[in-house]
């Protein structure tokens, strides 16, 4: 197994049809269906929208500090088997806050299980949901500082078309002036301008997906001069059909380029696999060799956010 960081992550995109069933029962929540396979089945998606849509529906199981905590447990289990070392992990406020969950049991539940988790290093990171417009996410942010030791950066996530960085300039200054680390989704359904004002108007210092920015030679100089990370996530883009299959993907071609691209799962229980099937995947489908699928996991520690004695360790 090859050791990684995984930098990419939704712990609600974790959510497996099992858990599902279990916290619907737990807290009294009525699903359409409590059958595996006909949940699994409804895992199949022709776009972004379309599985944001199943995503969003299944969140409202998750009501208590517990139902956090085992949903995390239950992803650094898996992700310690898969070989991770290292995981940032996103998490969406807005959405538990839409379903009437405080703040205080999101945060509480997240990090007891990130402090119970013996095999990995962890850290968390506060997305805000990019179609609820930009004083929403001001409006989180702030709901949010109370918790500030718990979380190291921002992210920016949901439906993307439509909904370009420059809109959140101030809420990603506001996060950069408390010293957090800024991320943002570029450049996954939207074009390589999405990608430019992610790094030109938030100043982020990782690109998640920014697989379109391919389609512009100028951003892959800038890319691969400023060695900006990529959190490329295959699966997800053959199961969200942003790619047509894998064998069509970019990522080969993104790392002759020579640019900082690592493998993530995204959201693993609905995308057909964890970063270790994204692993196999590369390389059965793909054709990836031992020493492209070493210098992707090498270049997930680079990119990661931890002290740098730490990463030293791991690489
Ligand atoms: N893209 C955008 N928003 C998301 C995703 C994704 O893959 N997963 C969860 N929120
Ligand atoms: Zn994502």
């Amino acid at each position: 197994m090859l050791p990684t960081a995984e930098l990419h992550i939704h712990i609600e995109g974790t959510l497996e049809p099992e858990m599902l069933v279990r916290l619907a029962a737990r807290n009294g929540v009525k699903l359409p269906t409590t059958d595996i396979d006909e949940l699994r089945a409804r895992y199949r998606f022709t776009d972004l929208q379309s599985f944001l849509d199943l995503y969003y529906a299944n969140l409202p199981v998750l009501r208590t500090e517990q139902d956090f905590y085992d949903l995390t447990s239950a992803y650094l289990a898996r992700a310690a088997q898969a070989g991770v070392r290292r995981a940032e992990i996103f998490f969406d406020p807005q959405t538990h806050l839409r379903n009437g969950v405080p703040l205080e049991a999101v945060f509480a539940g997240l990090s007891g299980a990130l402090d119970d988790a013996r095999d990995i290093s962890t850290d968390l990171i506060l997305c805000f949901l990019r179609d609820l417009g930009a004083d929403a996410a001001e409006e989180t942010f702030r709901a949010a500082l109370p918790f500030r030791d718990r979380f190291i950066g921002v992210g920016l996530d949901s439906a993307e078309v439509g909904h370009p960085p420059s809109l959140f300039r101030e809420v990603y200054r506001m996060a950069a002036a408390e010293g957090l680390h800024r991320v943002a989704h570029a450049g996954e359904e939207g074009g390589p301008d999405y990608v430019w004002e992610a790094l030109d108007v938030l100043g982020v210092e990782r690109i998640d997906h920014g697989i379109r920015a391919m389609e512009d030679a100028k951003l892959v100089r800038r890319l691969r001069e400023e060695q900006v990370p990529l959190t490329v996530c295959p699966l997800s883009n053959v199961a969200l059909r942003v790619v047509g299959e894998l064998a069509d993907h970019v990522l080969p071609a993104m790392l002759d380029e020579g640019l900082l691209v690592c493998v993530n799962s995204d959201d693993p229980a609905y995308f057909g696999g964890y970063v270790d099937d994204n692993f196999a995947a590369l390389r059965s489908e793909l054709g990836l060799d031992d020493q492209q699928l070493a210098t992707l996991a090498r270049n997930s520690f680079d990119a990661c956010f931890a002290p740098a004695e730490q990463k030293a360790r791991w690489k």
